[in-house]
């Protein structure tokens, strides 16, 4: 056939749908990446979240080794590993992490919302393998967040549904409209992004008025509470400072005021009913749900901060400050070269000053 076109080593040149034609590949990449990062090996595990997020981008299923040839991000291993499973199905090195005790432990422990690898870590090395060997030690302090997350595991461990999504968007949208009517908000994270099923829903909003952002997300924290369905809020005040440049590290957390939550969602706000027959029945669910509110002028920066994913904003990040010497963040862009921060008041204009063709949401599922 006529020679593939060459692939970009930039999650933000490649467009990725939620369309996935190699997910045996980059399942197995995924357990891999996971597994290096429960061992803090950082590059490893980048390395194979690169090469799977390369394969979420091609129109097809791999099916021969010869077609890696082209592709880049693709290491020894990831090759060998791809060679296995197109020869016999699967990969020696994946099957041996997902029988790995120390794996599967860890995996449960960080499925509880609010336990990260290091208290996972811990847990696993005082003896503690399953979460009713955590509840019943009387030695373990969990924190708010992890008791939150032990007391509603069946419901937040379980994905939230698009329709779901739509229901709290339409609920909160409600309260902040009550709240102001001068407002911007947009459902982000994964369901902007098309995703049928999330972990969680993304939030953000703002005012138009600049500088009442925070009080808006204040009062908008104060009205769900009033109304009965707050069940769990960490509210992180707006640590935002405007003269300083954008971050090098791409996981520090943006500065904005923010909170995580986790709402009660009744059954007959969703057309479609619960994700879930026992729930349904109950007639609520719990949803984690992350509010964000920035300043307006910072707006299109955080709505293509929070949309995701976080490949292709790690990759965004990287083709700024490596291609284009400038930095972004989820607070602005900043041109090294001309010493000045480039203004935008849509996403489009982030992509216009970098020199990137434009992306749709539903392509940056890289
Ligand atoms: N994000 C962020 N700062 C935070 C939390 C999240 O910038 N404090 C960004 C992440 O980088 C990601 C997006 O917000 O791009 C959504 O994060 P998350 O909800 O974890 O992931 P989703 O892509 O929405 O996936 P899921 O469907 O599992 O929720
Ligand atoms: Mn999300
Ligand atoms: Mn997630
Ligand atoms: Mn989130």
């Amino acid at each position: 056939g006529a020679p593939a076109a060459e692939v970009s080593q930039y999650a933000c040149q490649r467009r990725t749908t939620t369309d996935n034609y190699n997910v045996v590949f980059t399942d197995a990449f995924e357990v891999l990446a996971e597994c290096y990062e429960f061992n803090q090996m950082d590059g490893r595990c980048l390395a194979f979240r690169r090469a799977a997020s390369v394969l979420k981008s091609l129109p097809r299923g791999l099916s021969s080794l010869e077609e890696t040839h082209s592709l880049p991000c693709l290491g020894g291993h990831a090759k060998a590993i791809i060679g296995e499973i197109l020869q016999h199905g699967r990969a020696f090195d994946v099957e041996k992490v997902l029988s790995d005790e120390r794996y599967q432990t860890l995996k449960l422990f960080t499925s509880v919302y609010g336990v990260g690898p290091k208290t996972a870590e811990k847990w696993y090395r005082s003896g503690l393998r399953s979460l009713d060997h955590i509840l019943a030690d009387q030695s373990i302090q969990l924190n708010h967040m992890q008791q939150n997350g032990f007391l509603h595991y069946g419901d937040i461990s379980r994905a939230v549904s698009k329709a779901e999504a739509r229901a709290l968007t339409k609920a909160i949208g409600e309260t902040v409209q009550a709240i102001t009517p001068d407002a911007l908000l947009a459902l982000t994270g994964g369901f902007r992004r098309g995703k049928e099923f999330g972990h969680d829903v993304d939030i953000i909003f703002t005012t138009l008025e600049l500088g009442m952002e925070e009080n808006l997300l204040l009062a908008v924290i104060k009205s769900l509470e009033k109304q009965g369905i707050l069940l769990y809020c960490d509210y992180q005040a707006s640590t935002f400072d405007l003269t300083k440049l954008p971050t090098h590290s791409f996981e520090a957390m943006d500065h904005f005021a923010k909170c995580f939550l986790i709402l009660r969602l009744e059954a007959s706000q969703v057309e479609e009913g619960l994700n879930s027959p026992v729930e349904d029945i109950r007639g609520w669910r719990a949803v984690r749900v992350d509010l964000v509110s920035p300043p307006v002028d910072r707006y299109a920066f955080a709505l293509l901060g929070w949309t995701g994913s976080r490949q292709f904003e790690r990759d965004l990040r990287r083709f700024a400050r490596k291609e284009r010497r400038m930095l972004l963040d989820n607070h602005g862009l900043y041109d090294k070269t001309k010493e000045e921060f480039l203004a935008a008041g849509t996403e489009k204009d982030i992509f216009d000053h970098l020199g990137l063709e434009y992306m749709e949401p539903w392509q940056r599922n890289a």
